[in-house]
């Protein structure tokens, strides 16, 4: 069965392609592996389908009406024979988004379907993201989140949770995904500053000042400012949750911010 990785070389859909080696991965870039796929050319869709029966869809990035360019690819998908989808969604809901329930109940009408929903990703704090670099350049973690908590999880967990979907008995519902422990800001500082020996604190700034960081890196500004809104909820306790899902599907305990920390503490230099 031909299982296609839309995301593929991204945070979850790279961990994916190793534990799904013989999966085509779809990127902007082809190669070996690799079939040209990119939402914003629809005419990229149906060659990346061609024998497919399984899709992990990443959706595409800082779109807050996703489905304008994800119906076509459904359809397509449909045409296609696929008959799985393993959508990536999100555990934080993000404010004035209406258009990501819709992606959410169009992926579900397909055959076979699942719906992941992470907490944040603990890759935030690599490269490739504004805590990232706040982190590398100057010892910080920015955030408008003040002490409210939230699930991390590492991708890597939630590509083996994929994986499972994708490959195993037809998945069904929604799969709310988080770490073993809700932390704050504050709280990862402290982790990352003892595994790391450095002292790395947080800065706490408006929600104003959040958006504004997220404008800085190219997204759209209503993107920008919904992202930003998501520090008002976790601020307020919304995102202050954990679940044993990860666990159940794995048969082992999701990655603790400690554990991913000690692993990746060479990126974290
Ligand atoms: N970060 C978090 O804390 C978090 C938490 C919960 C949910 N999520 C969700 O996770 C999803 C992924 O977010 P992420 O920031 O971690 O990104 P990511 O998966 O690391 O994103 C990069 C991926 O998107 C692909 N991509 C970018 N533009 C594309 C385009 N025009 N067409 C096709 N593919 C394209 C890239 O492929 P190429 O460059 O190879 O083309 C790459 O594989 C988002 O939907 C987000 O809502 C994130």
């Amino acid at each position: 069965m031909t299982v296609l990785l839309i995301g593929g070389t991204g945070k979850t859909g790279r961990p994916l392609s190793r534990l799904l080696p013989a999966a085509r991965v779809a990127s902007r870039n082809p190669g070996p592996g690799r079939v040209r796929f990119d939402w914003n050319d629809p005419t990229t869709f149906r060659p990346a389908l061609a024998g497919v029966r399984a899709a992990y869809l990443v959706p595409p990035l800082a779109e807050l009406e996703p489905m304008r360019l994800v119906a076509p690819f459904l359809a397509e998908a449909t045409a296609a024979g696929v008959r799985r989808v393993v959508l990536l969604g999100s555990l934080i809901v993000l404010p004035g988004a209406p258009g990501v329930d819709e992606l959410v109940r169009e992926v579900r009408r397909m055959p076979e379907s699942a719906v992941l929903r992470p907490s944040g990703f603990m890759q935030n704090v690599l490269g490739g993201h504004p805590l990232g670099d706040g982190l590398r350049e100057h010892d910080e973690l920015v955030s408008a989140a003040g002490d409210g908590r939230l699930g991390w999880i590492d991708a890597d967990d939630i590509a083996a949770v994929a994986a499972r979907l994708l490959t195993g008995p037809a998945p069904e519902g929604e799969h709310l995904l988080t770490g073993p422990e809700s932390l704050s800001y504050p709280e990862v500082a402290e982790v990352l500053s003892e595994v790391t020996g450095r002292r790395i604190r947080h800065r706490a700034v408006s929600v104003a000042e959040r958006t504004e960081i997220f404008r800085a890196t190219g997204m759209p500004d209503a993107f920008a400012a919904a992202l930003g809104a998501v520090d008002a909820g976790i601020r307020d306790g919304a995102e202050d949750c954990t679940t044993t899902t990860a666990a159940e599907i794995l048969g082992r305990p999701p990655r603790s911010f400690r554990e991913f920390a000690r692993a990746h503490l060479a990126e974290l230099a």
